[in-house]
């Protein structure tokens, strides 16, 4: 039986885009939020360091300032015009959140306190600034509950546990989502005048990563099996301070207050790599002088870890804290209660006394759903060549959006902003778009193929399991599609990817069950991931030049003349009726370029 649903608008995902933009959607509009989750256990939550506005409240600052840093930090790949309302509206955003009570660090004098972060800087470049607004190092987690909190007071409707299978689009426009309530197993059809996808990214698909297991980008997946482009999925970031193997977040705040990265022969490399910066340079630098510094042998004991050195007595030698002062103990445990308590548990090392090894680790997805600046999804428009147009109805926000405000490689704290001042923008402008719009009528069939697929998974009793293809994906994405990227390795990626697609038409599942059948929402994350660890290989591949994540050792420089342009990929066909698939198509699209001409970018 399938249950129909009838709202103004669907938002699928609640984390922090799909909050923002459910509270602002919601005055006049009818929402529903659906989550595979609890909206709570979304992984804005693990979002540590902060979130940048240059509040100037520690040392001067300006919005110009910082809009510069997130051009040349995304290796002006990053369209200007988005990120000129990023570091504009970042202002009054944070002011909104203090004002819906999130508990921000303070001054002395109870204003916001900031902490610098990487790539972050003053006077376009000169030095490194405080922009960074925190709660110690929770601020993801404080932003999330905020959000879910006040969402809760404006009566936004949660549907909490159904996972979205399919997008229902009809002549070019959005119509609803079909989801699968966990708990029963049931089908649902939510039908709308408009659905916002907020579902995240799909740093899943790597063995070492910052991502919670639920990063599988569904959403993301089914807008692509469902015909529409991809942007710059080539740019996936490293964060370089992973735990080591695990992948497990540690904040650049470490970095911030002082910690310093260090090499097998104990020395602080990115003094030489980054001499203005150091350690706090951009994460596409750091991963990638890191990786050289592993692969030259220089790794600890010669090993595929380096360091991170947070002993008080380290920060106060160099003089490496903000303006050079001296911390204890108790300061760090106070600044980093989270990490550092991770580095116990984790790693069993008390890193006040002994520094920890760390790698970088897969952490965030550049590209992703073409949007504009308000969140309406974007496709190639027959006739002219590189020209947009919008699909009617259908928005997104979030990681899984590419606006793009990010280009080549994000800023740190630039994810949390990009999720607050798109999220509230595509808010207003699905509520806007509900108001002028009348709820048509579902198509014939809408759903039909969700279903069909689902009783195919639940059906299978093929021989290959999702485990095993599961963990030669993220090998073969670790160790061909990571820091740094050649031809050759990026040709073996694509063709192990479409090998393990054939290999999980043959997937055979041990759950016959429909009540909380999580094995089947596996299978289906991991036909999505396929999908889109496939287009970010062949997007690697068919980019021939090294620009911020993106490092090819066989065109090892930036190349403006061909390549300061947007990748679009698609499927040959707009159909999900399979998941295998060798055709991806690629465009262009320009890149907007209103203040800052691209510069060689030194730090
Ligand atoms: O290092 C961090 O705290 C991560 C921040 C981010 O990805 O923006």
């Amino acid at each position: 039986m399938t249950v129909e649903h009838t709202f103004d608008a669907v938002i699928v995902g609640a984390g922090g885009a799909g909050l923002m933009a459910a509270l602002h959607a919601s005055q006049g509009t009818r929402v529903a939020v659906l989550s595979k989750m609890y909206p709570t256990r979304s992984h804005t939550g693990a979002a540590q360091g902060g979130v940048a506005a240059p509040l100037g409240n520690m040392e001067e600052d300006r919005w110009d300032w910082y809009m510069y840093d997130t051009v040349k930090g995304g290796d002006y790949l990053v369209d200007q015009d988005a990120a000129e309302i990023l570091a504009r509206e970042s202002v009054e955003t944070v002011f909104e959140l203090e004002h819906m009570g999130l508990p921000f660090d303070r001054t002395p004098d109870g204003r916001i306190e900031q902490r610098r972060f990487g790539g972050h800087t003053r006077e376009f470049g000169k030095s490194p600034v405080m922009r960074a607004c925190k709660s110690a190092d929770r601020t993801g987690h404080m932003i999330l509950q905020t959000l879910f909190q006040n969402c809760i007071r404006r009566d936004v409707r949660f549907f909490d546990e159904f996972f979205v299978l399919d997008l229902i689009l009809e002549g070019g426009a959005a119509r609803g989502v079909v989801a699968v309530e966990i708990k029963t197993g049931e089908l649902h059809i939510f039908r709308a005048k408009a659905v916002l996808l907020a579902c995240g990214g799909f740093g899943r698909m790597y063995a070492v990563t910052s991502n919670a297991h639920s990063l599988t980008g569904d959403a993301v997946a089914a807008a692509y099996r469902r015909g529409l482009p991809l942007e710059d999925m080539e740019f996936f970031q490293f964060h370089p301070t992973g735990i080591y193997k695990m992948g497990i977040l540690l904040s650049e705040a470490a970095r911030s207050e002082g910690g310093i990265l260090l090499n097998g022969a104990g020395e602080r490399f990115m003094e030489r790599c980054a001499p203005t910066l150091k350690d706090l340079a951009p994460r596409d630098m750091v991963s990638r002088f890191m990786f050289q510094e592993i692969r030259a042998g220089r790794g600890v004991g010669g090993k595929d870890y380096l360091h991170l050195d947070i002993r008080p007595e380290t920060i106060n030698r160099l003089g490496s804290a903000p303006g050079g002062r001296a911390v204890t103990a108790a300061d760090l445990e106070a600044k980093l209660p989270d990490i550092i308590e991770m580095m116990r548990i984790y790693q069993g090392i008390d890193p006040m006394k002994a520094p920890v090894p760390i790698q970088p680790t897969a952490h965030y997805a550049m590209g992703g759903i073409p949007t504009d600046c308000d969140g309406r999804v974007l496709r190639a428009a027959s006739g002219a060549a590189q020209a947009m147009e919008n699909v009617h109805g259908l928005f997104a926000a979030g990681e899984c959006a590419c606006v793009s405000v990010h280009g080549a490689n994000r800023l740190g704290t630039n994810s949390l902003v990009d999720l607050l001042v798109f999220g509230r923008r595509s808010g207003r402008a699905l509520a806007e778009f509900c108001a002028g719009s009348a709820l048509e009528a579902l198509p014939a069939g809408a759903g039909q193929e969700a279903a069909g697929e689902l009783i195919r998974l639940r059906e299978s009793r093929g021989s290959e399991r999702i485990g095993a293809l599961r963990a030669a994906m993220q090998r073969c994405m670790t160790e061909h599609v990571g820091v740094q990227r050649i031809a050759r390795g990026l040709e073996k990626a694509l063709q192990t990817l479409r090998e393990l697609k054939a290999r999980y038409g043959k997937i055979g599942l041990a759950d016959l069950g429909r009540k909380w059948n999580t094995e089947i929402l596996e299978a289906y994350e991991l036909g999505g991931l396929l999908d889109l660890a496939e287009v970010t290989a062949a997007s690697a591949l068919h980019r021939t030049e090294s620009r911020g994540a993106h490092f090819r050792e066989d065109h090892p420089r930036r190349d403006d003349s061909n390549w300061l342009t947007h990748t679009l990929a698609r499927r040959k066909e707009g159909s999900c009726a399979s998941l295998v698939t060798d055709g991806i198509l690629f465009d262009r699209r320009p890149v907007v370029i209103t203040r800052f001409a691209p510069e060689v970018r030194e730090y």
